[in-house]
């Protein structure tokens, strides 16, 4: 997450991630499942802007994709910036004023994490203009009761997540690791994805196969990610298969493709392939494009 400032406010492009591994241990008894997973942030990037102002919380919104402007309105209470900055205002007693102009690059209902990287950023801005001082550990508490993947954003960098996913800690995977991204032309919603698993509350829980913290090692020590692919695996893969077709029509694309390995992200529908190189990441993305896929980027892995 990268934060600048400009006439207009704060600006904060904020990353998409992946999910290189992904295994459900079971299901809490609240009613989440208890996962381990190895998050990943990639260089594709929503852009919000934070204009503090006094006045009720404003918002407008501008999808890449689709170059609509909403205009500036009442604020939806379903985004989760505006739900972070409200949030963040019951918590710290400021008013849930201003104005954030978010601009939409990252897919929705891809398993990219956007909606909870809009609201880590909205966050970091927040913070920063109403000069609370709070520091990321603070920030990061705050952001897992806004959502799962929220904390990632917040506290930055690669990292392998416990208990829901939202239990961190800093994960050594390299920067700049080529990728390749499709998102089909429909969108999953992660409550089915995982209710889809049809485990009961408080079945399972076991320990797990320890996949995430095998691959993170290989990654560490810099094996070859072809060594590495029984260890790229996710286990809602199988569940949003059940969900859309795209999904298993995503996997034999990218079988007939140049990739090294390549799976589903979190609970999907978006879906990865690893490349060699970034020129062939950027060559398999001109052949993807071709494909009635609603959206293909060529990107890699950061920091
Ligand atoms: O935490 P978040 O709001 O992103 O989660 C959305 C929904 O996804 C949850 O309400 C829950 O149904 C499901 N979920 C889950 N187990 C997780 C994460 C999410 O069951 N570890």
């Amino acid at each position: 997450m990268f934060v600048e400032r400009s006439e207009n406010g704060l600006v904060v492009h904020t990353p998409a991630k992946i999910n290189l591994a992904l295994e459900v241990l079971g299901r809490q008894t609240d009613g989440y499942h208890a996962v381990e997973t190895l998050l990943v942030p990639v260089r594709l990037f929503d852009t919000l802007v934070y204009s503090a102002t006094t006045d009720p919380l404003q918002f407008s919104l501008r999808v890449a994709s689709q170059v609509e402007n909403t205009g500036l309105d009442g604020p939806p209470r379903d985004n989760l910036a505006v739900r972070a900055i409200q949030r963040l205002a019951a918590i710290s007693g400021h008013e849930p004023s201003g104005r954030i102009c978010l601009y939409k690059r990252i897919p929705a209902q891809a398993g990219l994490g956007g909606g909870s990287s809009d609201a880590a950023a909205a966050l970091v801005a927040a913070n920063v203009a109403w000069g609370l001082g709070y520091s990321r550990e603070r920030l990061s508490r705050i952001a897992a009761q806004i959502g799962t993947d929220v904390p990632f954003f917040v506290v930055g960098g690669a990292a392998f997540g416990t208990g829901r996913g939202e239990r961190l800690v800093r994960a050594p995977i390299p920067a700049g690791m080529p990728i390749v991204l499709v998102q089909p032309p429909v969108g999953l919603s992660t409550p089915k994805v995982f209710e889809s698993l049809g485990l009961a509350v408080g079945e399972g829980l076991g320990g797990g196969t320890g996949r995430c913290r095998k691959l993170m090692n290989c990654l560490r020590r810099g094996l070859p990610i072809q060594r590495a692919r029984p260890l790229i695996r996710n286990c809602l893969q199988r569940s949003a298969e059940k969900l859309s077709c795209w999904i298993a029509r995503a996997s034999d694309v990218m079988d007939r493709l140049p990739v090294l390995a390549h799976q589903m992200t979190g609970s999907g529908s978006a879906y990865f392939g690893i490349c060699r190189t970034w020129r062939e990441a950027r060559l398999v993305a001109s052949r993807l494009r071709m494909q009635p896929w609603q959206f293909v980027a060529a990107t890699q892995t950061c920091r």
